[in-house]
């Protein structure tokens, strides 16, 4: 722990709490049944409020992509907070030409120019709001299960009812299936099967339920708060056809899969060797900082003559934390990393999964590895509670981990991508404590 917070532990987190429901709008509610209070965090620890240590699995959503408090992050924003603050998009910075031109040296195929924001879900709106300026179309095919953030469209484009509030308040929004293979009702299908099933469910949904002419399809290479749903070989090869062959865009949603994260490959969609017409990021790319980026091809880019400025996007503080982490992620190889540690903590999940008859699923790519959890095997119920149990088991063992699933049944990875192998081992160990503390409590009833 770094003795200069010192101060800080020990805070007085009934305080803290109490504050928390009184002041702060309820709707985005803590982990855990007692929330938890973080003071402190550095690499792959954090540290609450009463001076316990964590290991963090999950990086508050995938999010400290390499860490906690970085020192290269820290010592750039520092000096960039005191020299420079803000200044909009009326004016140039240097830090904000260095991030484009990273993305660009790492983006697929002929991705180039970049329009940054401070979230997610802003990444989301440009991108979609460029793929109907571009097309002159206003109809979007997403995906079932995605999610796509917190905004009137954001939450439109999401499939998932517990993150609809506004239901289906905007029009020109429809669903295809999602390639989530573990709850497809018919057994036995191999991949190339199951991507032509997906494919003439797509072709269905342009030609049923929208005027065949829809500005884009837009999908998560992994959907990330499904828990970790990977589609199949060959899949996006084909959804991409479909929809070029209607005239529309493919926008691909790397919010969570980018910048290493899914192994071996900076952003997950080049797993299926295709180049996205627009590619959202957020989350990693800047360690924690707020950067939303939406990256395209210079001739979809320059249909947007409207005016449009964000005041936030593109901040000198925000792009020094980005350069950083991007020039981290590069020196130090995520991709590489990812691929390398995910499989070692893809080897100690499946053997768990052999001990315990209610982890239904291990699945994911790189550092995104998630369970899903059932009653059990054979019958596959989800199983919410034992999902809640073994939260708040590995927060006994001092293991920070997610939650996700359409029903709240499966449980996220997503380390730091610069983990070591020892800190992976050692997650794993508290992970199998933490499910014999499971076996052992009454979950069951
Ligand atoms: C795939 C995906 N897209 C978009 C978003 C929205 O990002 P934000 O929360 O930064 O607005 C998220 C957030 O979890 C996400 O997972």
């Amino acid at each position: 722990m770094n003795p200069a917070n010192k101060a800080v532990v020990n805070s007085d987190t009934a305080r803290v709490k109490a504050d928390h429901a009184k002041y702060l709008f309820p709707c985005a509610p803590p982990l855990y049944g007692e929330p938890l209070v973080l003071v402190e965090g550095h690499g792959t620890t954090a540290v609450d409020s009463e001076g316990r240590e964590y290991l963090d699995f999950f990086s508050g959503i995938l999010t400290t992509s390499i860490g906690h408090c970085h020192p290269e992050v820290v010592e750039r924003v520092r000096e960039q907070v005191g020299t420079l603050g803000h200044t909009s998009t009326l004016y140039l910075t240097e830090n904000q030409t260095r991030v484009a031109r990273r993305l660009s040296e790492i983006a697929p195929g002929r991705l180039s120019q970049s329009f940054f924001t401070n979230s997610g879900t802003e990444a989301v709106e440009t991108a979609v709001m460029l793929a109907c300026m571009y097309t002159g179309r206003s109809e979007v095919i997403a995906l079932r299960r995605a999610y796509s953030g917190r905004s009137v469209l954001a939450t439109n484009l999401t499939a998932q009812a517990p993150w609809r509030p506004l239901g289906s308040s905007l029009p020109g929004i429809k669903h295809a299936m999602s390639p989530y293979r573990y709850r497809f009702p018919i057994e036995g299908v191999d991949d190339e099967a199951f991507v032509d099933y997906l494919a003439r469910d797509l072709e269905e949904t342009i030609h049923t339920v929208t005027d065949g002419k829809p500005a884009a399809f837009f999908a998560e290479t992994v959907q990330g708060a499904a828990g970790y749903i990977v589609p199949p070989p060959g899949y996006f090869q084909r959804m991409v056809e479909i929809i070029h062959d209607c005239g529309g865009l493919f926008i691909c949603d790397e919010v969570q899969a980018g910048f290493g994260r899914t192994g071996g490959k900076w952003f997950g969609i080049e797993h299926w060797d295709v180049e996205p017409d627009i590619m959202v990021m957020a989350k990693g790319i800047a360690n924690g900082f707020p950067v939303g980026a939406t990256i395209t091809r210079p001739e979809i880019a320059e249909v947007w003559t409207a005016k449009t400025i964000s005041t936030y996007g593109g901040n000198p503080v925000c792009m020094a934390a980005g350069d950083a982490t991007l020039e981290v992620m590069a020196r130090e190889n995520t991709p590489d990393r990812s691929r390398d540690r995910g499989s070692q903590l893809r080897r100690g999940l499946e053997e768990l999964m052999g001990a315990h008859e209610w982890i239904g699923e291990v699945r994911g790519m790189g550092l995104m590895q998630a369970l899903e959890l059932v009653e059990d095997r054979a019958g596959k119920e989800p199983n919410p509670e034992v999902t809640k149990a073994l939260l708040e088991a590995t927060r006994e063992e001092g293991l920070l981990v997610g939650v996700g699933g359409l029903d709240g049944n499966v449980i996220r990875m997503g380390p730091s991508m610069l983990v070591s192998e020892a800190e992976v081992d050692d997650a794993l160990d508290r992970l199998r404590r933490a499910c014999r503390r499971v076996d052992s409590a009454s979950w069951s009833g």
